[in-house]
């Protein structure tokens, strides 16, 4: 597993903030899964909590809904290609974490498991909100614990080590951004 250091919650929207393309991890019940997910933003400081787009058809939304619970992680530059082919293929008929070779380890205060080689992760329980979820597929949920690989995000500030872990930002078609340099105002 990446080393990771935990972020303290009131800095937690900071792994967000810039709008990268996230990973939706989830378990119920023996089961667990991994999709891509472009549709998500923080939502508020303290506590902090996030909104992420899970459509009906996933089978994410199954597990997330079952068991009130997701982890989303920061996938980096080198995990773009493991990115798209969880976000093309659905845990109902492969298991992603076998067939597209997705490393998981146990999260701190879920059951969904943190994967392996992102350059954060954030520990969510879902806030029901049923009519969004049905109208929207929108959820919403509270950041119970967050946690960065170090090299890439300390003291609130990314700072990326290499092109290779940058994160990154989904336009369509397989095509990506990855997220660019930093500059003060
Ligand atoms: C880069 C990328 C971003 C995506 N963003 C979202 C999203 O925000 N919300 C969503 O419901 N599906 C999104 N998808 C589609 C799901 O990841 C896709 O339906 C996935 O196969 C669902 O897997 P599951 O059935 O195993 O849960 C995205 C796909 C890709 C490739």
């Amino acid at each position: 597993m990446t080393k990771r250091i935990a972020v303290p919650l009131p800095k937690a929207y900071l792994l967000l903030n810039h709008g990268p393309t996230v990973l939706v991890s989830s378990a119920h019940d023996g089961r667990q899964n991994v999709m891509a997910a472009a549709w998500n933003m923080a939502l508020d400081f303290d506590p902090p909590k996030v909104a992420v787009v899970i459509d009906k058809s996933t089978l994410t939304r199954e597990l997330v809904e079952a068991s009130g619970e997701f982890v989303l992680n920061v996938p980096s530059r080198q995990q773009a290609a493991m990115t798209l082919a969880v976000g093309t293929q659905s845990g109902r008929e492969v298991d992603k974490f076998v067939k597209v070779g997705v490393g998981a380890t146990a999260a701190s205060a879920v059951g969904a498991p943190l994967i392996e080689g992102c350059l954060a992760w954030l520990e969510c329980r879902v806030i029901a909100e049923p009519h969004i979820q049905k109208t929207y597929d929108l959820f919403l949920a509270e950041v119970v614990a967050a946690w960065a690989d170090p090299q890439a995000f300390s003291a609130g500030r990314w700072h990326f080590p290499d092109e290779h872990r940058r994160s990154i930002h989904y336009q369509a078609g397989g095509n990506f951004f990855a997220t660019g340099d930093a500059f003060e105002v």
